[in-house]
């Protein structure tokens, strides 16, 4: 099923998600399925539970938007846990539409997290998937990439979106 996607500012889109506890469910490998369908519908690579309404500590990404299905990554409680260098690329959020900005990021990060089955492993990643790695992170952790531009840069796109919505556009 495809959710649809939760846009700024939404409250939930502000607040730390909540661990997950159960894994290896039905409900649960469900709910990632649903993910993936929602994120590739929306020609996303990366969406967190957030965005589709749901508190809980789960992400997923794909950087080849659904073209090489070894890069679907699952990523449940997931933390950084190393970070190098930095580097600045345009970057989008589904729950931001029609929006993009520079921010600065760590080049190559990793990421602890646990798979559908409660396992813990590493995710390493440059370029893209460094930057989709820190972005889903974030959002679980109540963070928006706008909270990285400047404020003139934030409120310049806050603006904007206070006058779609005023529109119904938004
Ligand atoms: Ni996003």
């Amino acid at each position: 099923m495809v959710y649809p996607i939760v846009k700024y500012p939404d409250p939930i889109l502000g607040r730390r998600a909540l661990d997950v506890a159960e894994f290896a469910t039905a409900e649960l490998r469900q709910l990632i399925a649903d993910m993936f369908e929602s994120m590739y519908a929306a020609n996303g690579v990366g969406l967190a539970a957030p965005q589709i309404g749901l508190g809980r500590r789960i992400a997923v990404i794909d950087c080849s938007v659904g073209e090489d299905p070894a890069q679907r990554l699952v990523l449940i409680n997931p933390e950084i846990v190393r970070r190098e260098g930095e580097e600045e690329a345009e970057e989008g959020c589904l729950s931001v539409p029609g929006f993009r900005a520079n921010v600065v990021r760590a080049a190559e990060v990793t990421a602890r997290a646990q798979d559908v089955e409660g396992a813990w492993r590493e995710i390493s990643g440059t370029g893209l998937l460094a930057r989709a790695l820190q972005h889903e992170t974030d959002h679980l952790n109540g963070i928006l990439f706008l909270a990285h531009l400047t404020t003139l840069k934030r409120d310049l796109i806050k603006r904007k979106v206070r006058k779609l919505q005023k529109t119904g556009a938004w």
